[in-house]
């Protein structure tokens, strides 16, 4: 299959280009490097042996990306190129809309030009809004709480509606649960500007000596040890999720929702002890107050995606934090020099 990936540079979409080229697959990475480096490619390249196809295009520039796609040629595009901070999403909410919903609304157009009309999205577990059970089905009710959590449930409903207009298309919609960790030879990951909002990254910047402690949201929920519980996934295990879903698009129609999560929870004091036996010493953390806006627990029922994917996330927690840790320790910088 030859695969249009966008977002390509980007965390989950440099391992997903990765699977796809080790599957057999031909790859086009398109991006606009607004918060990538070429050179996550560059080294997908040499742990792939064949160079990455990079087009530099924003996802804005209506025409533009048109050609791109047009001659890009794609069976499938899988979707991951927009903006993600939640917080920087509250401050400026019509960039993230207009990136996130009008950035797909030009997407989907360019792949109608091109008579390509099968794309998985990435969606997020961020769809379900307030949590109020869990484990998380596909069919719980759906809300936002924050302009990004609305952006993804805005191109949801476009794509549905693109889908049941036209039957052409075929469209999975992928909640992501907490994407971590990194591919294990240590030599792509995740390479967050500034200082990182999300847990994993940041205990790993604690680990390194970037930041003194972790500051752990809140000791006083429902849970096991009184901290977030979340259902971390390896971005490999997520990159593959991708490659199943593209396969089960090519034979059906119409949207469909899955999880993409490993169906168990972990607090946040759980996964600093992982973190810590990865790296090899404690990571030094206080708790303090609850961050606005969390939920005490939030995790999938991956049962969908097994039965209709064949797919399941297979790596522990303890992978995930050793990967992390290989590739930040070697890392430091991420991919700045
Ligand atoms: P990322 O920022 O590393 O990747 C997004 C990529 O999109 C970047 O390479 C960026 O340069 C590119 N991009 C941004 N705006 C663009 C534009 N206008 N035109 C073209 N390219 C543009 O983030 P990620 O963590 O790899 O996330 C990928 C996708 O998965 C995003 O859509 C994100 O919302 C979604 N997601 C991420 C998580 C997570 O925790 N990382 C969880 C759920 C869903
Ligand atoms: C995990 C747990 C925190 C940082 C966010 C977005 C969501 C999705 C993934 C894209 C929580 C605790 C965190 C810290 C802490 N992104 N924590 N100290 O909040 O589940 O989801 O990223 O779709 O939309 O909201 O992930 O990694 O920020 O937090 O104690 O410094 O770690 O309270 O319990 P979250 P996270």
């Amino acid at each position: 299959m030859r695969v249009l990936v966008t977002g390509g540079a980007g965390y989950i979409g440099s391992h997903t280009v990765l699977t796809l080229l080790e599957a057999g697959h031909d790859v086009v990475a398109l991006d606009s490097l607004a918060n990538a480096s070429p050179e996550s490619l560059r080294r997908v390249g040499d742990l792939a042996g064949r160079e990455v196809d990079l087009r530099v295009v924003d996802l804005l520039d209506e025409q533009g990306l048109t050609d791109a796609v047009v001659d890009a040629r794609p069976d499938a595009v899988v979707h991951f190129a927009g903006l993600k901070a939640v917080g920087e999403s509250v401050a400026e909410p019509e960039r993230y809309y207009r990136t996130n919903v009008g950035g797909t609304l030009n997407l989907v157009r360019a792949m109608d030009a091109a008579g390509c009309r099968t794309m998985a999205f990435s969606s997020s577990a961020t769809v379900y809004g307030r949590v109020t059970q869990v484990p998380i089905r596909e069919d719980a009710p759906l809300g936002a709480t924050n302009p990004y959590g609305w952006s993804k449930f805005m191109v949801e409903q476009v794509l549905r509606d693109v889908a049941a207009a036209d039957e052409r298309w075929a469209v999975g919609l992928l909640r992501y649960f907490n994407p971590v960790g990194a591919h294990p030879s240590g030599r792509i990951g995740e390479d967050p500007t500034g200082t990182p909002n999300n847990l994993v990254p940041f205990i790993a910047q604690v680990a390194v000596g970037r930041h003194e402690r972790l500051v752990v949201h809140g000791g006083d929920y429902d849970t096991v040890d009184g901290t977030g519980v979340r259902d971390y996934i390896h971005v490999v295990d997520l990159a593959e999720g991708h490659l199943a879903a593209l396969e089960r698009l090519t034979t059906t129609a119409g949207a469909h929702a899955w999880n993409l999560g490993t169906g168990r929870g972990s607090s946040v004091l759980e996964v600093v002890a992982a973190f810590s036996a990865a790296c090899g010493h404690e990571v030094p953390y206080e708790v303090r107050d609850r961050r606005p806006g969390d939920v005490a627990a939030s995790y999938a029922d991956p049962a969908l995606a097994a039965s209709e994917l064949g797919w399941t996330a297979e790596r522990t927690l303890a992978q995930m934090c050793e990967d992390a840790w290989r590739w930040q320790s070697a890392n430091p910088n991420g991919y700045a020099e």
